[in-house]
């Protein structure tokens, strides 16, 4: 190890929308760690998010790709990793029901060759290590409108690739502790919220449609439910967990935000719309017209469309004293003001690859309307 550093943390997926915000943190809160970032570079991942953190000392960038089991490992070795924030993923279930191979072989081969990476680099059992796991909610299936929230132990029930690609990265991970003792911490996460999310995902893609003044698609008629929790939230419940989480157990977080994608839309509309109006005798003609772009489309992920995620966080509120800090409202005034301050941000992303998947995806349907 580089005795310089107390931790040598290998994250992956670090220029992604979660991980960017993982990575920044971890080198500006803790000098003492070095963070060695490896990414992909997919669609999803993006330089920009951490070009305010290039040139600190303690962080370095590799391009490189779970999925080549011998490029992790000779990343462990090159480094010293003694430890791992696992965030790399093919997340967009809508991608997952177009072209499920990748969401395997990122999500389950890539997951089980840094497992495997570790398990083989950490043969010393009086060092200590963690190896970090970013789950979903979704690996839990479906709510009805009244159910309790999922909890750590609601059986797992994935309905889509990405869903059952997810769990079986909880599942390997969970089999690398009881098998080898791996110290394999996992975290079911509800929908996140926040800055520097790429616009396929239904806040930011409605955020930038309402800038292009562009329909707003919602699938079916818009009624399923979603617990959301602000991004900052989610970082740190991963710095607690990373420090004081069990190894081999499962803990959840959520935002106690559930709401519906339509209701979710609304407020993204009328917040956008105060901040864009500048004069307010025409605010209730501008949130008519923006209303106007709500359009209901049909749900392309038919029965496999869970419809309500909602997450109950007493384990780790009880143990580890997290709480969400952020209100929905403030996630809300946050993520808007974001991608209005960074419309260079959002254009750049939208390349070639961005707009080939919206127009084969929505395209008819939309333009029919
Ligand atoms: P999404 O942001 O893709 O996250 P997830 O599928 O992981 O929950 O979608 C959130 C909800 O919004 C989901 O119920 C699907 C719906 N949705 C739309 O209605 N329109 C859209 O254009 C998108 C992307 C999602």
């Amino acid at each position: 190890m580089d005795k310089k550093y107390d931790r040598i943390i290998l994250i992956t997926g670090g220029c992604g929308f979660i991980g960017s915000h993982v990575v920044r943190h971890f080198v500006k809160t803790y000098p003492n760690y070095l963070i060695v970032n490896v990414d992909a570079m997919t669609y999803a991942g993006n330089a920009e998010n951490l070009k305010d953190i290039e040139g600190i000392e303690n962080y370095v960038f590799e391009e490189g790709d779970i999925r080549y089991y011998a490029e992790m490992c000779h990343l462990f070795e090159k480094y010293g990793v003694t430890d791992v924030i696992h965030m790399a993923a093919e997340s967009h279930v809508d991608r997952s029901l177009v072209n499920p191979f990748e969401f395997v072989e990122t999500n389950v081969n890539g997951t089980v060759n840094l497992l495997n990476a570790a398990n083989c680099a950490w043969s010393d059992p009086t060092e200590k290590h963690v190896f970090f796991s970013m789950i979903t909610d979704e690996i839990f299936g479906s709510l009805d409108k009244d159910d309790p929230p999922f909890n750590e132990n609601t059986p797992l029930d994935p309905h889509s690739p990405y869903s059952t690609s997810k769990t079986a990265q909880y599942l390997f991970g969970k089999t690398y502790f009881e098998s080898y003792g791996l110290p394999v911490i996992s975290l079911a996460c509800g929908n996140a919220i926040g800055p520097n999310q790429f616009p396929e995902k239904l806040v930011p893609l409605t955020i930038d449609r309402l800038m292009n003044e562009e329909r707003i698609p919602i699938y079916g008629a818009g009624e399923q439910m979603r617990d959301w929790t602000n991004v900052h939230d989610i970082v740190s419940a991963i710095d607690i967990l990373f420090h004081k989480g069990t190894p081999g157990e499962l803990y959840c977080i959520g935002g106690d935000s559930c709401r519906t994608n339509i209701d979710m839309v609304r407020a993204l509309i009328n917040c956008f719309a105060v901040r864009t109006t500048k004069d307010f005798n025409e605010f209730d003609e501008k949130v008519k017209k923006l209303y106007g772009l709500i359009t209901f489309i049909t749900d392309p992920r038919g029965k496999s469309h869970d419809f309500r995620y909602d997450l109950d966080h007493t384990k780790i509120t009880k143990e580890l004293g997290w709480k969400p800090f952020y209100t929905f409202d403030d996630s809300v005034r946050e993520v808007v003001d974001w991608y209005l301050n960074n419309q260079d941000w959002v254009n750049n992303v939208k390349t070639g690859e961005y707009k080939n998947w919206i127009d084969k995806y929505y395209g008819k349907e939309i333009d029919k309307k």
